[in-house]
């Protein structure tokens, strides 16, 4: 579909893995002995990094061993925390084919790769059969998703009755344009960013019903701040998200952040269940 391919281009950089792991040397980790929090700063692609990732964590109660789905999975980084914090067998799937391979490899390389797979799959489309998850997650990628409806009926046919499903998005909170590029879109052609009451809405017609919300705006007004205090302490570039989003990774950020700072958009985690 054009639309997947126009997305999946957004993301595709062509020498993804062989930059992360030249900066990682670069800031002194050795390949070979690469571990999961290494790769942290490059991996969590989503507003807060980790600690994002860690708390949206903190709020599921998915046991040790439970099958869960990362819908947009991405690099990989929270497919790995989970599955090294929390004991999950992580299985993501990508709209971007190198984002895939990249993911693959880099659990091969920090030993995860028996509780992580990734294979490229569309949202709207999820190669698996009914109930085969207990629960699922999507960080950043409804704001590239048209058809949330869709996405949400197919992920709430995978997930087993009573399944979690937690989403952290960037969401619509006012009125207003904002410029392109963003982190997500080059354009807005690939821009489906929308509010909380649409997700909730959609949620509800896919069956979902919504167990919690949390604003996560003042979150990630602290976390820029931290970003610009570094950026201002000077030193080489440490490894980070800009080689991921590329040479308009500054026009990409400073849209981002002026976005949240006038109160258009916002991330947001809701979690609901089956
Ligand atoms: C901003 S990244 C977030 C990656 C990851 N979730 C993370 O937080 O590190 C958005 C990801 O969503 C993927 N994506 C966008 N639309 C998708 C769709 N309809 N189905 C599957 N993946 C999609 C992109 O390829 C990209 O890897």
């Amino acid at each position: 579909m054009a639309l997947d391919q126009n997305i999946a281009q957004h993301y595709a950089h062509g020498t993804l893995e062989a930059e992360i792991l030249a900066a990682l040397a670069g800031a002194g980790k050795n390949p070979g002995t690469l571990t999961s929090a290494d790769l942290a700063p490059v991996d969590e692609f989503h507003i807060g990094g980790r600690q994002a990732t860690k708390d949206l964590s903190a709020q599921l109660d998915l046991p040790s061993g439970a099958r869960v789905l990362d819908v947009g999975s991405g690099l990989g980084g929270p497919s790995r925390f989970f599955a090294e914090e929390r004991g999950w067998h992580v299985q993501g799937i990508d709209l971007t084919p190198e984002y895939v391979d990249v993911a693959t490899s880099l659990s091969r390389r920090v030993g995860l790769a028996d509780t992580t797979a990734y294979r490229v799959a569309s949202a709207s489309a999820l190669p698996f059969g009914n109930r085969a998850f207990d629960g699922a997650y999507m960080l950043h990628v409804g704001m590239n998703i048209a058809d949330k409806k869709t996405a949400f009926a197919e992920v709430y046919r995978v997930l087993k009755p009573g399944g979690l499903f937690a989403i952290y998005d960037v969401m619509l909170e006012g009125d207003g344009d904002f410029p392109y590029p963003v982190p997500w879109s080059a354009g807005p052609e690939t821009n489906f960013i929308a509010s909380a009451e649409t997700y909730r809405k959609d949620l509800a017609v896919a069956g979902f019903s919504v167990v919690t919300e949390r604003n996560r705006r003042d979150f990630a007004l602290a976390s820029f701040a931290q970003m610009r205090q570094r950026m201002a302490a000077g030193g080489p570039p440490a490894p980070g998200l800009q080689i991921v989003m590329g040479a308009t990774a500054p026009q990409k950020v400073a849209n981002m952040m002026g976005g949240v700072q006038r109160g258009l958009f916002a991330p947001v985690e809701i979690i609901s269940r089956a």
